[in-house]
């Protein structure tokens, strides 16, 4: 597996690392929106962590509130088939206010410190992320939630702190104030404004690593949908309009079908096309890619590839227009 410098973390992670929010199964928040995903299976992640680090997919992201904590539990009670120190782990506060007046409460960040520390198993998160950027009114909660974090980081509970949001140009309006080593922004081929909001020039400036999460958005641009698809309750896709466009849908398996002629001479056509023209223009990046079963890390070690810049203008190209 190919590794990049993670900006100015100075560790060297896979440029297909792994995330974990799957592992937490079906999850509904308090107000009742689902936020998890249905089909975990326990024992195929496990396989697909051993498997990962076979691979030297050692990069591996979970958060406190995936499952509320049962991803950070399932990662912990690794150990004895991983050594901990061959992973940088990685995890986040932010999404559950957990009865505090709001989810960046310094007492709730410094609770789920510890939380997190107890659920992985470990004396040390190699790298903590503020999930999100709405730190309240005025941003009334940022320097509090902050100074909790650098403390952490004084006492050696954390080594690295990071900074994430869905949207690029939310991460820009604090990237200041935080000053973080890492930043955990979304983008894909049908969703990026990694360029366009600055965060790219930031990054570049301030050698910012950079971790791109749902880089196949939750697994729809493979094109391996053969219309439009339900999901339970608890399921996050539920709430994702995309995948129930039967149009899109469509054009996605075109895009898939042309990704296998355009690149055949690849190992894995469809995810190299799309994870590569992510990382062309981010050279501290990488991208975490959800990896549930041993099947799918199989393909991501495959996935590392690189593409010329006619290439990567070229699938560029086949998904202009595709934002949804
Ligand atoms: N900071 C944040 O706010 C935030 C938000 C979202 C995600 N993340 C992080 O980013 C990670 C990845 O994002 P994501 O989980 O949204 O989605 P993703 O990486 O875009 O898609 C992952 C999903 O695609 C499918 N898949 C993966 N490899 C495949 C393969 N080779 N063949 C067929 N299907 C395959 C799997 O789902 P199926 O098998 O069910 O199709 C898998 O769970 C998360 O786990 C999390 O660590 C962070």
């Amino acid at each position: 597996m190919r590794t990049i410098r993670l900006g100015r973390t100075d560790v060297q992670v896979p440029v297909v690392s792994l995330g974990t929010w799957a592992y937490g199964g079906e999850n509904t928040s308090a107000s009742g929106q689902s936020i998890g995903w249905s089909g975990h299976d326990a024992e195929e992640a496990r396989a697909a962590l051993r498997a990962a680090h076979a691979h030297g997919i050692t990069h591996w992201d979970t958060a406190d509130v995936y499952g509320d904590g049962r991803s950070e539990q399932l990662l912990g009670e690794l150990w004895g088939d991983v050594p901990r120190d061959d992973v940088f782990l990685a995890s986040k506060v932010g999404w559950d206010a957990g009865g505090h007046a709001h989810y960046y409460h310094p007492d709730l960040v410094r609770e789920r410190v510890e939380r997190s520390l107890r659920n992985l198993k470990t004396d040390v998160i190699d790298l903590y992320y503020l999930h999100h950027c709405d730190f309240g009114p005025r941003d009334v909660y940022l320097d509090d939630a902050l100074e909790v974090l650098v403390r952490a980081k004084e006492a050696g509970k954390i080594r690295f702190i990071g900074l994430s949001d869905w949207s690029c140009h939310n991460v820009m309006r604090v990237i200041a104030r935080v000053d973080p080593d890492v930043v955990q922004p979304l983008r894909n081929l049908t969703a990026d404004s990694w360029v366009e909001s600055g965060l790219q020039a930031w990054c570049a400036e301030h050698d910012v690593g950079v971790a791109f999460f749902s880089p196949i958005r939750h697994g729809l641009l493979l094109g391996k949908y053969d219309g439009p698809t339900h999901f339970p309750d608890g399921d996050f896709r539920k709430t994702d309009g995309a995948f129930l466009d039967a149009d899109l849908i469509a054009r996605l398996r075109d895009n898939a079908r042309a990704l296998r002629d355009g690149l055949s001479h690849l190992a894995e056509p469809v995810l190299s096309g799309l994870i590569a023209p992510l990382l062309a223009d981010a050279p501290t990046a990488c991208v975490l890619l959800g990896q549930r079963t041993p099947r799918h890390v199989e393909s991501a070690a495959r996935a590392d590839a690189l593409l010329s810049r006619y290439e990567v203008r070229w699938v560029r190209s086949l998904f202009a227009g595709l934002a949804r």
